[in-house]
């Protein structure tokens, strides 16, 4: 019912020659695959770079962030408008580190997903427990407030034609990723939120995908869980054939 889902998260890294030699070999590698939706969400920059290569493939492309108002006076920031004309189909709200470093909030985050999702585009709205959290037994509580501002702002309909992902932030970078076992209790809790917030049927057509050390080694392991449906990968998403080799667990 669900179509899994591979998104690499580039973060701060690239260049306009790293950028091209790994897309071009993605695109090679493409055509014998199957169903998985591949995305890669790249800097603003290099939007444009992105768009002329993936233009008219199979592989879909998205930003790591939007400004949540339309346009006006905010130095620095980039309106959802802005990523549509640059071809971007999702774009990832709320990662941990923007709500960490540059402290977005519930409010914001969820003003991001609404701003997202009017502009036609496609959220993946990322929410996480930190170490001390999970070892306080917060987790639920945690990720389902990050959920809830969501839902209360943009409607409990908001998720259709979205995705959700689960970045524990204590596996972010740090190559300890949740154990499948633990991911999938996480998965199945907020599933369970989402039926319970927007029916049966939204809940399960939602995709929600495992962030947080995702490998090659580890991968096909995690989406073999019955609701992890794909992963956002960080540092993994910049060495092409790490990437392909968890397209393809993801295939399985
Ligand atoms: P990581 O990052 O795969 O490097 O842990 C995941 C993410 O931040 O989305």
């Amino acid at each position: 019912m669900r179509t899994k889902l591979v998104a690499g998260n580039w973060k701060m890294h690239g260049s306009l020659a790293e950028n091209e030699a790994l897309l071009r070999t993605l695109l090679e590698s493409r055509e014998a695959s199957g169903a998985v939706r591949w995305v890669v969400c790249v800097p603003f920059p290099y939007l444009a770079q992105v768009q002329s290569l993936l233009s008219g493939s199979a592989v879909a492309w998205g930003a790591q962030n939007a400004s949540e108002h339309a346009k006006g006076a905010f130095t620095g920031e980039v309106s959802v408008a802005m990523l549509g004309e640059f071809g971007c189909r999702y774009v990832i709200v709320g990662h941990s580190e923007r709500r960490v470093l540059y402290r977005e909030g519930d409010a914001q985050v969820a003003a991001k997903f609404k701003a997202v999702k009017d502009g036609g585009l496609t959220p993946i709205l990322c929410v996480g427990e930190s170490l001390a959290q999970r070892e306080a037994g917060r987790t639920n509580e945690v990720v389902g407030e990050q959920l809830r501002a969501v839902l209360e702002s943009a409607g409990n309909d908001a998720l259709a034609d979205a995705v959700l992902a689960y970045e524990p932030v204590w596996a972010i970078g740090t190559g300890r990723s949740a154990s499948p076992g633990q991911a999938q209790e996480v998965h199945g809790w907020l599933r369970e939120q989402v039926a319970r917030a927007a029916g049966e049927d939204a809940a399960a057509r939602l995709p929600i995908l495992y962030g947080g050390s995702v490998k090659a080694a580890n991968a096909a392991e995690l989406f073999a869980q019955p609701d992890i449906d794909g992963g956002l990968i960080g540092g993994a998403s910049l060495i092409v054939d790490d990437f392909l080799a968890i397209c393809r667990a993801a295939d399985q």
